[in-house]
């Protein structure tokens, strides 16, 4: 499941965005934005550990098979939807950041991870709970993350001898290795459920974005259909819902729910006018072959209550202002989007380890850093990649209207770049313009250097954690995440 390029970056950690430029000034000038990374970073990845995976190798391996415990159906159509994402290569990094930090927490000593009352379920081999059962010992039974709190005969539905439930199936062979590896059940199915919110949004961005492809695949609206992308996209956040339910823990569900709100919040903020026919009516095909007029949607989505903030009026509003509004509004919609979900799972595990407000607060501003920095790098990417590297239509967000990072830099620099932005860059040659104004005004390298201080604050984060092969591990990964190529 690991991606193997991914892997070999992690082992080689190069850097070598340039590559893969699309044209030699771009490569100059990613060559340029990489000596950016401080030489701090560069200290960091000289860590004796090699290799992220093999701490976590096992739950690693075992992710897939878990996850396909949790999304069966007694739908063939539905599972091979909905497992089709987790098919192909992907990066995985979520879940590896969640067992790493998880791993990571381990390490501070028992006494000081009192937060929460921990059960039996929760406890390690190396350190235990006075008065409280280790692995192995009688357990209380009902309280695991496989088990349901409400009767199977409700979760079944009217008919129970179908079997639809695969989450009451039990887990192999887990107690055995979290209590040697220190990582707790709960810890390790939160990977899991991480996996499965992010994969729900992916194919429901693909129907949104039109994708083609995705992991060097066709996308699931494409391999299958908009509607059943969208179904099992929804079928995953339904079965991640009940996973996070068994958790347990009212704050980590009151988190991962609001990562799911989150992630539409964010979607939102990005939403562009869907470009819609001249014609008065669409004809939609069913399934059956049977044609059905439907009115074309009517209204166009309010942009102007979530757009940039651009004006061309400079009595109004400064350009200053109005690039710093446009930042922020851009950074917020990157937390939302990408960001929530990492940052809310780091705090989740934190919380299910039983740490202090301190080191939970901590680990959530690890995972936020270590967020922005991957989205603010993607969007990078997006200008500098090929499709075939990328695995997904690279150089699109211009095309799409989307203003990220690089292009705000150059429109601080540009003022007259303002109106190709509030129009989209839909006119003929914007988006030809919007390139040159990026490569003129080193966008990629500023660009670079935003995403490299969010690098700096994340490694910063880590270091307030005790010193471990996990830690290390995740220092690794956070290095990878700014010189990544795709
Ligand atoms: C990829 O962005 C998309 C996301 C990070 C989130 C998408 C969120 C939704 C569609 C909201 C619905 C959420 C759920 C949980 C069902 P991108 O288009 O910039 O990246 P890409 O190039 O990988 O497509
Ligand atoms: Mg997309």
């Amino acid at each position: 499941m690991i991606s193997g390029l991914f892997k070999k970056k992690l082992l080689l950690h190069s850097g070598r965005f340039a590559a893969y430029a699309t044209s030699n000034s771009f490569k100059t000038a990613i060559e340029a934005s990489e000596k950016l990374v401080s030489p701090r970073a560069a200290a960091a990845t000289k860590s004796k550990f090699q290799d992220p995976f093999s701490i976590v190798s096992h739950e690693m391996s075992n992710l897939a098979k878990s996850i396909a415990s949790l999304i069966g159906s007694g739908h063939p159509t539905l599972n091979r939807v909905s497992s089709y994402y987790f098919e192909a290569e992907g990066k995985n990094v979520r879940p590896l950041i969640v067992l790493l930090l998880s791993k990571a927490l381990s390490n501070i000593p028992l006494s000081e991870r009192q937060r929460i009352p921990i059960d039996e379920y929760d406890v390690t081999e190396q350190e235990h709970i006075k008065g409280t059962p280790k692995f192995g010992q009688a357990s209380i039974a009902g309280n695991s993350v496989d088990d349901s709190l409400s009767p199977l005969r409700i979760l079944h539905g009217i008919n129970p001898r179908i079997i639809l439930d695969p989450l009451s199936k039990p887990m192999d062979q887990l107690p055995q290795m979290d209590k040697m590896n220190g990582i707790l059940p709960k810890q390790r199915r939160l990977a899991e459920i991480v996996e499965m919110i992010h994969t729900a949004s992916l194919l429901h961005d693909d129907v949104i974005d039109l994708s083609d492809s995705r992991r060097g695949r066709p996308s699931g609206n494409i391999a299958f259909t908009n509607k059943m992308a969208v179904l099992a996209g929804d079928f995953l956040l339904g079965r991640a819902s009940v996973a996070i339910a068994r958790l347990r823990n009212p704050e980590v569900i009151e988190l991962l729910s609001t990562t799911i709100a989150n992630l539409v919040e964010g979607e939102f903020m990005q939403l562009k006018n869907t470009v819609l026919s001249n014609k008065e009516e669409n004809e939609i095909i069913n399934n059956d072959g049977d044609s059905k007029k439907v009115p074309k949607p009517t209204g166009k989505v309010p942009t102007k209550q979530h757009e940039y903030s651009v004006s061309n009026d400079s009595d109004l509003v400064d350009h200053e202002t109005n690039v710093q509004a446009a930042f922020e509004y851009y950074l917020h919609k990157t937390y939302l989007k990408t960001a929530s979900l990492m940052s809310k799972s780091c705090r989740a595990a934190a919380v299910l380890s039983g740490a202090q407000d301190n080191i939970i607060e901590n680990c959530y501003q690890f995972g936020r850093n270590l967020g922005l920095c991957f989205q603010i790098v993607d969007d990078m990417l997006d200008y500098t990649s090929s499709d075939t590297i990328f695995g997904k239509p690279s150089q699109a967000d211009l095309k799409l209207g989307l203003a990220t990072a690089p292009i705000l830099f150059a429109w601080k620099q540009d003022p007259a770049l303002g109106e190709l932005i509030a129009r989209k860059f839909k006119q003929k040659g914007d988006v030809e313009i919007a390139r040159n104004a990026v490569e003129k005004y080193r966008g990629l390298e500023q660009t670079k250097q935003m995403a490299t201080k969010y690098c700096m604050a994340a490694l910063e984060n880590l270091r307030q954690l005790p010193e471990s092969d996990a830690r290390s591990a995740l220092e690794l990964l956070t290095n990878s995440v700014l010189t990544r190529t795709k």
